[in-house]
């Protein structure tokens, strides 16, 4: 890397669910003077911008992606006063605040939408996607939602459909109409304007459909109980010719306010997802890298070559970025169980790019079963098995009653986790071989060493299959990165020969020279060796 690096290069991205990080005012859910009152708390665990899932207005059918005023905070979050104080506090311990932008659809109780359903010739009318019924009176194609069921709603009053990808209480914006385009660009300098340094852009990837609306294919091997989006191939209804003229006039809009950082939530195969740094990298910044999130399997040839290939794949000049788990999928730490959640942390902090973790990951938090119930995720209600509340409880704190989170004997939103008690910040704070004393230890030294922030990566090829090992190098300093993926004892090899120091074992037990013609790991181990 020859120029300085921008802070969202060498930085940790910090993922907040708004509802489930602190409660401020005691009434169960989280909110935005809770947010302020941990700001220490992300300072000392050093990482270097915080991403908020939506925090505005909605009727929360999709938790907050359901956005009724998108200039504006829900009042269970607290006022637009508090958002402006968030940004005041945060910069002050040189913390970015990132915000949760939701193009793809609004609330249907936005005023937008109220206006362009009262009828046909509304002027924001063509701002969402209206169409007529099929010949037969159904819905105008085959597109399902990702929640499940036909993606188009009938509308009595005016007799056709409209279109939503999602739940059906929030209807898809029409990408195609300028007026929209630039009223939504006027939300971005809304918030830009209040110091805000970046968004995380919500299904960048699907803004626009089809003109034709063309059917989507079947996918021949879905099956009832599948998660619904994985129903459809997305042909006609995701990364459509067009989308990337908007990406860029997005991209444009940001920098018209200097350093701000543009990431984008795509799920796309690797070398679809590259075009979305713009052929110019003038799109996003951060195309968001999900292969950690959505890979079946979590074995070290597979891990290897994901990050090899997609090391090949970037286009000159882009940045590479890692995310391990976000508010739609399990937590890494029931996916992987604690150990060998430990020893992916540190593949996460030790890669080359830009790393994103998800609130109560640096504690090995888990999913926490939620009666059905108990659930409110449409997901969740409309499919149990996929539901997305036992990844969004409230954050563990300490182990008084409701984990530090809500005062004691309030019902919170989501049941706090049973393991409470022992896995908190505040315990895991005094445990020298905690999982967060890890976290906080890999940041800490990724901020310390150019070799882990901005450094070259480089795959090491070697014999144990059970085992991956990379080196990272910035100038005179090299670090060796070697991670056991097996529940046993393994030697590593071959490596680079001479001497190396371990300055970091996930087991936290161990700084020590080693020969690295005999390295040993012991089950799910992870170190980080100067060489
Ligand atoms: C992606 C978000 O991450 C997810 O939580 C939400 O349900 C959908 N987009 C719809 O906005």
């Amino acid at each position: 890397m020859t120029q300085t690096p921008s802070w969202w290069q060498t930085g940790t991205i910090y993922q907040i669910y708004p509802r489930s990080f602190m409660d401020g005012n005691g009434d169960g859910i989280g909110d935005i003077p809770g947010i302020i009152s941990k700001l220490d708390y992300l300072r000392w665990l050093d990482v270097d911008a915080i991403w908020l899932s939506p925090i505005y207005p909605s009727p929360m059918a999709d938790f907050g992606y359901d956005i009724a005023d998108y200039t504006d905070v829900h009042p269970i979050f607290g006022k637009l006063s508090d958002m402006e104080q968030l940004i005041v506090e945060a910069h002050k311990r040189d913390l970015k605040v990132i915000l949760d932008f939701v193009p793809n659809h609004t609330s249907d109780e936005h005023p937008w939408f109220q206006e362009s359903r009262s009828s046909r010739d509304n002027p924001r009318r063509d701002w969402y996607m209206w169409h007529d019924p099929a010949s037969d009176g159904g819905p105008p194609n085959n597109w399902t939602s990702f929640f499940g069921g036909s993606a188009w709603q009938f509308d009595e009053q005016t007799g056709q459909y409209y279109l939503h990808m999602f739940d059906v209480k929030q209807p898809d914006l029409n990408w195609r109409n300028p007026d929209m385009r630039e009223a939504m660009y006027n939300v971005l300098r809304f918030w830009l304007e209040r110091g805000i340094d970046g968004f995380r852009v919500d299904v960048l990837w699907m803004l626009l459909k089809d003109e034709q609306l063309r059917d989507n294919p079947q996918h021949p091997d879905w099956k009832p109980g599948d998660p619904p989006y994985l129903r459809q191939e997305g042909r006609y209804t995701e990364d459509q010719p067009g989308i990337h003229e908007i990406v860029r006039e997005m991209r444009k809009t940001l920098d018209e306010f200097g350093e701000r950082v543009f990431i984008g939530e795509i799920y796309l195969p690797i070398h679809r997802l590259m075009h979305y740094y713009g052929e110019m990298l003038d799109e996003a910044h951060l195309p968001f890298n999900f292969q950690f999130v959505t890979t079946p399997t979590w074995e070290a040839r597979t891990i290897q070559s994901m990050v090899h290939e997609y090391e090949e794949a970037l286009p000159e000049g882009a940045w590479p970025n890692w995310v391990l788990g976000n508010h739609d999928r399990p937590r890494v730490a029931s996916r992987l169980g604690r150990e060998q959640a430990r020893a992916a942390q540190m593949l996460l902090l030790t890669l080359r790019g830009t790393p994103t973790c998800y609130y109560g990951d640096e504690l090995g938090m888990q999913d926490v079963a939620i009666p059905l119930e108990m659930m409110h995720d449409p997901q969740g209600k409309d499919n149990p098995a996929n539901g997305r509340d036992p990844n969004r409880t409230p954050m563990q704190w300490d182990d008084t009653p409701n984990a530090g989170f809500s005062p004691a004997g309030i019902q919170t939103w989501l049941p706090i986790a049973l393991d409470y008690q022992n896995n908190n910040v505040a315990a895991e704070q005094q445990d020298p071989r905690s999982f967060l004393t890890l976290t906080r230890t890999l940041l800490t030294l990724r901020r310390a060493l150019p070799a882990l922030s901005q450094g070259t990566y480089q795959t090491l090829d070697q014999d144990n299959a059970n085992c991956f090992a990379f080196l990272r190098e910035h100038e005179d300093t090299r670090y060796l990165v070697v991670l056991n993926f097996a529940e046993t004892e393994q030697v590593v090899k071959p490596l680079p020969t001479g001497q190396g120091h371990i300055i970091l074992s996930t087991y936290l037990d161990r700084e020590e020279d080693v020969d690295l013609a005999h390295l040993q790991l012991r089950a799910h181990e992870g170190c980080l060796i100067k060489l």
